[in-house]
């Protein structure tokens, strides 16, 4: 528990803030007052969603390539020496695959595990020493269903944010006494370009929304329940699960052998689909 009284008086990181539901994090918590750090990779959506956040918020842009473990260090080196340090981190970069575990390039394998997982795990030890020797904060990480209901062609997707939950689960016993909170968000449908982003065998993009993000929550309204969630420090909040999502998740618990059997009937290569 750490909840937020007043975003006017945070700082908040957001990793992953130039598309999707970083960048709709983002615009929410301008329009509460919030200070933005906001980091992606340089581009003209990453320039665009900074202006559309400094209309109302005072914004810093700390571009960062989170596949890569240098930059990540030094990004957070930089947000580190800030005057104005952060009290809230938002994990929100991820990139998904639709590949063959077999068929995946180690790049691929690399690319996954780097964004989603081991750089979380970077910003995680540095900004939260910070946090916790100043006595507070909280640390927020934006894992998905994929991570508790495995599915065909995500193999690295779903590992990586699975290894997310459990790494944030013992964060979070770890820093009890220190004051800082950790929230784990578990989106399951959001109208975002997860699915065209996703990697390839070969690491070229997917470039298809899947339908199950074309009907899924909008990417504000879905930013709103984890900024409630966040507000009230929640320790978890599920989010944009519908039915699919629910079901996918009982079938799991309840029927482990017969998820397997439906797993196995997805096609899983070129020539199937
Ligand atoms: N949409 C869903 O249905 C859904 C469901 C479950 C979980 N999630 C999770 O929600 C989070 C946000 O995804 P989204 O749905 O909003 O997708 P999105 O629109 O594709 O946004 C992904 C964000 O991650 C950033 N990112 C990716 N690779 C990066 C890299 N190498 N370096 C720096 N930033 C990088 C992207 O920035 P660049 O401009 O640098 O690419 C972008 O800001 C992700 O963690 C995703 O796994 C989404």
């Amino acid at each position: 528990m750490n909840p937020v009284r007043d975003w006017s008086r945070e700082t908040v990181w957001i990793l992953g803030a130039s598309s999707g539901i970083g960048r709709a994090l983002a615009e929410e918590l301008a329009t509460r007052g919030a200070r933005l750090v906001l980091s992606a990779r340089e581009s003209e959506r990453f320039t665009a969603a900074v202006e559309s956040c400094r209309q109302q918020a005072d914004v810093t842009a700390e571009p960062v390539d989170l596949s890569d473990a240098v930059e990540v260090h030094r990004v957070c080196e930089r947000v580190e020496a800030r005057e104005q340090p952060v009290t809230t981190v938002i994990y929100a970069a991820g990139v998904s695959q639709r590949a063959a575990l077999l068929e995946s390039s180690e790049a691929v394998v690399d690319r996954v595990l780097a964004v989603n997982f081991r750089s979380a795990v970077t910003v995680a030890r540095r900004l939260g020493r910070r946090l916790a020797a100043s006595g507070g904060g909280r640390i927020a990480f934006v894992s998905s269903l994929a991570g508790y209901a495995p599915t065909p062609l995500r193999s690295m997707y779903s590992a990586s944010k699975s290894a997310l939950g459990v790494m944030a689960a013992s964060l979070r016993a770890e820093l009890s006494r220190s004051g800082v909170g950790v929230t784990l968000v578990v989106p399951g449908f959001v109208r975002t370009a997860i699915s065209e982003s996703a990697l390839r065998a070969d690491g070229t993009a997917y470039g298809i929304i899947d339908p199950n993000q074309q009907d899924g929550m909008e990417p504000s309204a879905c930013a709103r329940r984890i900024i409630r969630g966040i507000e009230g420090g929640r320790d978890e909040v599920w989010v944009a699960l519908g039915f699919k999502g629910r079901f996918a998740l009982a079938l799991g618990r309840l029927a482990p052998r017969l998820q397997q059997r439906l797993l196995a009937r997805v096609p899983t290569s070129a020539a199937e689909t």
